[in-house]
């Protein structure tokens, strides 16, 4: 193993890199990786890099994930890079880019707003200047947006 390289290269799937120090498990939580994953998923925290200083990085093999998904990351930070990994090679780089909308995976912090009550309505977001807006009450979330993220069986519940 490389010195100071901290988990093994894989052999085929998604690398998801530059992620900010730290916010590793929000990926995790972004992407549906729970106790019922059952894909080989590495990850380290707080890893020194000479891009951005501190990271955190991901790694889950044999699995390669949609970019729609994949983008939903730019909510935790706008400089993460996805590799798509084949037979050892990064065969596709790009950056995470934030959608228009963001549907069933934050949920409003405003407890009056119709998407937490129990009408059935997703959680719907729009990104207006790289800020979630509230589809239904108007609520902004300028801040800490990883505190919003919900959990996998909730977004499944959410996304109708
Ligand atoms: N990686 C991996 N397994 C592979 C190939 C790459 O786990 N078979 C990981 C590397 O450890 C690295 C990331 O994927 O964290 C990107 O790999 P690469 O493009 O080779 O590295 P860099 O050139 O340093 O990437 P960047 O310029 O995006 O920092």
């Amino acid at each position: 193993m490389d010195k100071g390289l901290l988990i093994q290269k894989i052999k085929d799937g998604t690398v998801i890199d530059h992620i900010p120090p730290g916010k590793a498990l929000f990926v995790l939580k972004i992407l549906g990786i729970d106790e019922n994953t059952r894909e080989i998923v590495s990850f380290a925290m707080n890893v020194p890099s000479s891009k951005i200083g501190i990271k955190d990085i991901v790694k889950v093999e044999n699995r390669v994930i949609g970019e729609e998904e994949l983008n939903k990351i730019a909510l935790i930070g706008r400089d993460v890079t996805i590799n798509i990994v084949q037979n050892y090679d990064v065969v596709k780089k790009f950056k995470v880019k934030l959608p228009s909308e963001v549907i069933g995976v934050v949920k409003c912090p405003n407890p009056s707003c119709i998407s937490n009550t129990s009408e059935p309505v997703s959680y719907r977001f729009v990104v207006v200047d790289g800020r979630l807006k509230c589809h239904y009450c108007g609520k902004i979330i300028s801040k800490d947006v990883e505190k919003w993220i919900v959990k996998e069986d909730v977004k499944r519940e959410k996304i109708k």
